[in-house]
């Protein structure tokens, strides 16, 4: 019998070295360790044993044990500890749990698209329709029917973007440079009363810093009928003013010049674009009575009707309005920008 016990002791020691994992050890605990293990049954076999022999076998069982049982919780702690360790190396990811994102986030129309819809509400709710031209024109109705002549620097190559070769090219394609291109449209194929308001791109080889892009968008309106006057131009810009920037919203022409317009006029409106701030003049672009000669290219008798027109940058209706400070973002899409507004 304490034959057997030194086999048992060294055979389980020899097992118990070679148990790698937690499970591989509670199997080895319940060999030797458990209630049904070789210890167990060998402290069964005791009463077997000859009286004389008994003291001597019992206090060698109880050796073995205290032995086994010692070297369990070492190896149970050295397994621990280099079980720890493999959790350094990456944490356990519980599958289970919920994700961080608690909620979907909603897209919305991007700030300028929004800008141009509550321009064309205020310019509808004055019965003005939405006109529409292409973004790839002509030179003749972004120029010629304008009453922009041959060689006017405004015709400059290095400040468009030309699609053919206008040196070459008798009707030379190129993106449009202004929205007025609309108005050409608009009339070549309308008859009066006219009354529209055409958003879109403009294009131009601008160098690109914080309030210049090489394509920005603009708002042209255009009203021909019989009896149109500057007044009613001044009228519907006030209007205009009042309805989308609020009613403290003030408007100022100042003489100014361009080929399609005469008179013309350089508008600015006093705008306080926040609650918190002092109205302050914005130039916000163009206006005027349509030039007799525009109407005459468009086959409209400038004897009977007359009209006027305006067109101002969108952008900048945006920036004054949220506060931008750099007209870069409004196309950089940039989520930490776009989720502000
Ligand atoms: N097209 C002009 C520009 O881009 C702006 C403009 C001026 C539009 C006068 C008009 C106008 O309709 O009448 O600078």
């Amino acid at each position: 019998m304490l034959a057997q016990l030194d086999a048992v002791q060294s055979d389980a020691l020899a097992q118990l070295a070679a148990a790698a994992d937690a499970a591989a050890l509670e199997q080895w605990r319940i060999a030797f360790l458990g209630p049904k293990g070789e210890l167990k049954s060998m402290m069964g076999g005791l009463k077997d044993i000859a009286p004389a022999e008994k003291p001597a076998v019992g206090a060698r069982l109880n050796q073995v044990k205290v032995a086994l049982e010692e070297a369990f919780k070492q190896r149970q702690e050295s397994l621990g500890a280099s079980a720890s360790t493999k959790h350094v190396v990456g944490p356990q990811i519980d599958v289970t749990e919920p994700g961080l994102v608690a909620s979907w986030t909603l897209g919305k129309r991007h700030i300028l698209s929004r800008v141009r819809e509550d321009l064309v509400e205020v310019f509808a709710r004055m019965g003005f329709v939405v006109a529409e031209g292409p973004e790839l024109e002509d030179d003749e109705h972004n120029f010629v029917k304008l009453n922009i002549p041959p060689h006017h620097p405004a015709r400059e190559e290095s400040d468009n973007f030309y699609v053919d070769d206008p040196r070459t090219t008798v009707r030379p394609r190129m993106l449009r440079s202004q929205t007025s291109t609309v108005q050409i449209r608009v009339m070549e194929t309308q008859r009066p009363p006219i009354k529209v308001i055409a958003p879109g791109r403009v294009y131009r080889p601008d160098t690109v810093d914080a309030t210049h892009s090489f394509m920005f968008h603009q708002i042209e309106g255009l009203c021909v009928d019989q009896g149109v006057t500057m007044a009613d131009l001044k009228t519907t810009l006030l209007s205009f003013a009042r309805a989308f920037f609020g009613p403290g919203a003030e408007i100022r022409l100042r003489p100014s010049y361009f080929p399609f317009t005469e008179p013309s006029a350089e508008l600015d409106m006093k705008i306080a674009f926040r609650p918190d701030q002092p109205a302050r003049w914005v130039e916000l672009g163009g206006c005027g009575m349509v030039n007799p000669a525009v109407l005459e290219a468009c086959g409209i008798d400038p004897e009977v009707y007359t009209g006027y027109a305006f067109g101002f940058g969108i952008e900048r209706i945006a920036m004054g309005r949220y506060g931008i400070p750099d007209i870069r973002m409004l196309y950089q899409n940039d989520l930490r920008f776009l989720q502000q507004l």
